[in-house]
């Protein structure tokens, strides 16, 4: 018989928790496993007593914490089960993750988890779509952590608009979801063994000691492809550009400048056996850096010497004793996007490029979506709706994972 699914099932403070006795009843009879950790205020909806009855386990709280910290520190809770879930997820609780505090047991473990996490958020419509919300959400979905709902409907609170939590059912849907992406079809990680490489993010190029040519390659889809990699079992070497953002979790990070130290890292990573070369690197360098900072001094402005860049794609795709088994591109298009993609997967040699528009009105330079079309060198193809990166990066996945599976070499 297949072990029960470990779910770490955390309870904030909101009306909905009254649903999760029905949740985890009807969660065990499809396999789950649960133990609860309630903050303050949710013992306030929803009686311990009542979960630890219903699901067979203590219930953890902050009163019992000191001899939890003996018995099992909140370290080893947050990493013995296989998923995390906050149900109902409040607004407070949600803005407490975001920021990264630990300031409960239920937060304590978020933060040391390195489990998956889903959230199923509860709240009045005026509060779920308050600016400081939304900001907490797309920050949450950055760091990886997947949502079920809300929905829309009628609220306990007598209000009408989006809040409600997700039903018990759908909730239980999104858990097993979950699993199934971080296990294979045969219950393994479907990568595991794997080793990928991902570039992300810009180039900086110098001209002189305080100026450089740059892009506005966020890195936010190279990071979310590598952590989405990671989370299906790859060993994965993120060789990452300038950018703003934390490194993903379970990665190996290197920071990079220039898109000839790019190359380098990406060469000594070798070998591989995926590699996806999601940076937007800058195809042109100054054939020389400036040693002291160019002046204005009334002459005429200066003209820069352009000289080529390695291509780091087209490299790694015509190597010639490490090709890596699937080498996926990326095409950043703003006018006749399929036809230029597809002559950018011939010209470099790669299996699959994905491409995307970035016309000026796509938003999709440091946006949170991306509209992608899948090209394959075997002429095949497919759109992908407008989706967010996470779930681009998720669906790539998808199909790296299926494509190694076959091993049909395309
Ligand atoms: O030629 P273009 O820059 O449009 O190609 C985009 C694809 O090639 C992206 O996958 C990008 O990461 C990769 N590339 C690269 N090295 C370069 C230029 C682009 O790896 N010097």
């Amino acid at each position: 018989m297949k072990p029960p699914v470990k779910i770490a099932l955390i309870i904030s403070g909101g009306i909905a928790a009254y649903k999760i006795p029905e949740l985890i009843r009807r969660g065990r009879e499809r396999g789950m496993d649960f133990t609860c950790i309630m903050t303050e205020a949710a013992s306030r909806f929803v009686a311990p007593l009542a979960l630890a009855a219903v699901s067979g386990n203590r219930v953890l709280d902050d009163l019992f914490s000191l001899t939890d910290e003996v018995e099992m520190g909140h370290i080893r809770l947050s990493r013995e089960s296989d998923l995390v879930v906050v149900a109902p997820a409040t607004a407070d609780i949600m803005a407490r993750m975001a920021t990264g505090q630990a300031n409960d047991l239920a937060t304590a473990v978020l933060l040391a988890t390195n489990r998956p996490v889903l959230i199923a958020p509860a709240m009045n419509p005026a509060m779920w779509e308050h600016p400081a919300t939304q900001r907490n959400v797309e920050r949450l979905r950055q760091d990886g952590v997947a949502f079920v709902g809300p929905a829309s409907g009628d609220m306990a609170c007598g209000e009408t608009g989006s809040g409600r939590m997700a039903e018990p059912g759908e909730v239980l849907d999104a858990i097993l979801d979950q699993i199934r992406r971080c296990e294979g079809p045969s219950g393994t990680h479907p990568l595991a063994a794997r080793h990928a490489i991902v570039t992300s993010g810009p180039t900086h190029e110098a001209i002189d000691p305080v100026r450089y040519i740059a892009n506005h390659s966020s890195g936010r889809q190279g990071h979310a492809i590598a952590r989405a990699l990671a989370d299906a079992g790859a060993r994965v070497t993120l060789v990452s550009g300038p950018v703003t953002i934390a490194d993903p979790k379970g990665v190996d990070c290197r920071h990079v400048v220039t898109a000839r130290e790019m190359l380098e890292a990406v060469e000594t990573a070798l070998p591989a056996d995926i590699a996806i070369c999601a940076a937007a690197v800058a195809d042109w360098r100054p054939q020389s850096e400036e040693r002291n900072k160019l002046k204005k001094d009334g002459s005429a402005p200066p003209s820069i010497r352009m000289v080529e860049n390695p291509d780091i794609l087209a490299r790694l795709a015509g190597h010639p004793t490490n090709r890596p088994e699937l080498v996926i591109g990326f095409a950043a298009e703003t006018e006749r996007h399929e036809e230029h993609a597809r002559a950018k997967l011939t010209r470099k040699g790669c299996d699959w490029i994905l491409m995307n528009d970035v016309g000026a009105t796509s938003g999709v330079f440091g946006g949170s979506h991306n509209r992608v079309m899948l090209l394959r060198a075997d002429g095949t193809g497919e759109t992908w709706e407008l989706m967010e990166k996470s779930r681009v990066a998720q669906r790539l996945v998808d199909a790296i994972a299926a494509r190694l599976a076959d091993g049909d070499g395309l």
